[in-house]
């Protein structure tokens, strides 16, 4: 099992050892804190046992959990490599100065221009979901006069048990089909170019998944079929990537997907049925994202008033919710949260906290246990690392949090909040629709900024 007694809890008034009324006068709210050493104790514990199987590895994480250029350096620090899924992410990276023969690219639809920007970065592989995308970058390879380090999406014949939204095994929008000729052809025309080497197989089944078996199905499957072509493999570097997907618990309990079984028997898969089938044996590379970061996140709200919905109990709003945090909504996903400061005399009440969008959907935590809550009082809600940020939206007007990161006791910005000009600085009135007195079109505008600004703005740096 994946250990997470490492994990610093810190009561109800400190996270990662910073104090939260701190993060709250510092920042404002709302506010996503991630946690650094949880992140990196993460990874070390990845890395470890993944070294403690001998077989070759590589961990890409993929960045679509949580991606910043300061989670990026984590990353490079913590001997990761990095998945990203669009031309944004790997420019994110980049810029990070990741190095990109650590990154691989993936995504169901890539652009002509990604795929030229992947190629020229010199990434580590290009994940092929299509044959129209294999013969683009064959393509590409010939007029760069580079040789396109790729590796094929291929789908399993079967799917894992999570959430519908989860799952992207069989008959989903993502790879090549195993079954029906499709990634054969492909895989047949990419060998017979020189300007593409085909470094391995991807699998990716989708997430939340908690079984370790259908990993070492997804992995046996992938043996087969690598085995019709056992001439098309190098020996030094054959790679079998099983995606991401590793279940991580939203409720801090010490329950998590059983990483060490799927390695013991994948490590004696890869040696032993490999040889049998005449395959060199492959380097494993996994991709998890949510298991690095989630529980690594602390969301910091305060609450507005409490109000009673007749037949239905209390419900109290906080000032986020589905545009910080879409996972509820959208995926029934179960959090934990907790009120700030010691409020032992109050009695404790059940009630829901929602979010303050307009949307009957917009509800964090359905019935949750606090000493009776207050307009003004500061919660945190667990686990939201992952997920969260990267699908945030300014749905009715809400400028996105900061999300900060806390290492050896300080706090650092990793992504600056909005404010109100945020909102509109990407925005033009088409010329016809400005105002005909300019002057008071000017005048209005600067008021509304100066009040933006003075009264309404967060003053955060
Ligand atoms: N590799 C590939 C090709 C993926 O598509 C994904 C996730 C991962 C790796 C990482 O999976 P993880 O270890 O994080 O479960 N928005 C949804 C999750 C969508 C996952 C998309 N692909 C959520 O909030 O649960």
């Amino acid at each position: 099992m994946v250990n997470y007694s490492s994990q610093t809890f810190c009561g109800n008034n400190a996270i990662a050892g910073v104090r939260i009324a701190e993060l709250v006068k510092k920042y404002s709210t709302p506010l996503l804190v991630l946690d650094g050493q949880e992140i990196r104790n993460r990874c070390r514990e990845y890395r470890s046992l993944m070294e403690k199987y001998g077989l070759k590895y590589h961990i890409m994480y993929a960045g679509k959990a949580m991606l910043n250029m300061g989670i990026c350096r984590i990353m490079e620090e913590e001997g990761m490599g990095l998945d990203v899924v669009s031309g944004g992410e790997l420019h994110m990276a980049l810029r990070a100065g990741f190095p990109p023969q650590d990154i691989i690219f993936h995504g169901n639809n890539k652009s002509r221009q990604e795929i030229e920007e992947a190629v020229l970065a010199g990434l580590g592989a290009l994940v092929i979901d299509n044959q129209k995308e294999a013969e683009d970058i064959m393509v590409m390879g010939e007029d760069l006069g580079v040789r396109v380090p790729v590796m094929l999406r291929v789908m399993p014949p079967f799917e894992a048990q999570t959430h519908p939204h989860l799952k992207t095994g069989n008959n989903s929008k993502f790879g090549l089909s195993m079954g029906g000729g499709q990634a054969e052809s492909i895989l047949k025309l990419l060998a017979a170019s020189p300007h593409i080497k085909v470094r391995g197989l991807h699998c990716h089944i989708g997430s939340q998944i908690q079984s370790y078996r259908i990993y070492i199905r997804m992995a046996y499957e992938l043996l087969l079929f690598a085995a019709k072509y056992p001439q098309l493999w190098y020996e030094d570097d054959f790679i079998l990537n099983l995606g991401g997907g590793f279940y991580s618990s939203y409720q801090q309990e010490n329950s998590s997907f059983p990483l060490e079984k799927m390695l013991k028997r994948i490590s004696f898969l890869f040696r032993s049925t490999a040889k049998d089938l005449g395959l060199p044996v492959p380097q494993l590379m996994i991709e998890p994202g949510r298991s690095i970061v989630a529980r690594a996140g602390y969301t910091i709200y305060t609450l507005g008033a409490p109000k009673e919905i007749p037949g239905q109990g209390t419900i109290v709003p906080v000032d986020g919710g589905m545009s910080d945090n879409i996972r509820p909504a959208l995926y029934a996903a179960v959090h934990k949260g907790y009120l700030v400061g010691d409020h032992s005399s109050r009695p404790a009440e059940k009630v829901s906290i929602v979010g303050r969008l307009c949307e009957t959907g917009d509800v964090l935590i359905k019935d949750i246990v606090l000493p009776q809550p207050k307009r003004g009082d500061i919660m945190v809600i667990t686990c939201t690392g992952a997920y969260t940020y990267p699908m945030a939206s300014n749905y009715n007007g809400l400028p996105r949090p900061p999300v900060v990161l806390i290492e050896n006791g300080n706090t650092f910005i990793l992504v600056k909040g909005e404010n109100y000009e945020d909102l509109i600085k990407r925005q033009e009135i088409p010329h016809y629709l400005i105002k005909k007195e300019e002057k008071s079109f000017i005048l209005g505008s600067n008021a509304a900024v100066k009040i933006t600004k003075k009264v309404f703005a967060r003053n955060r740096t």
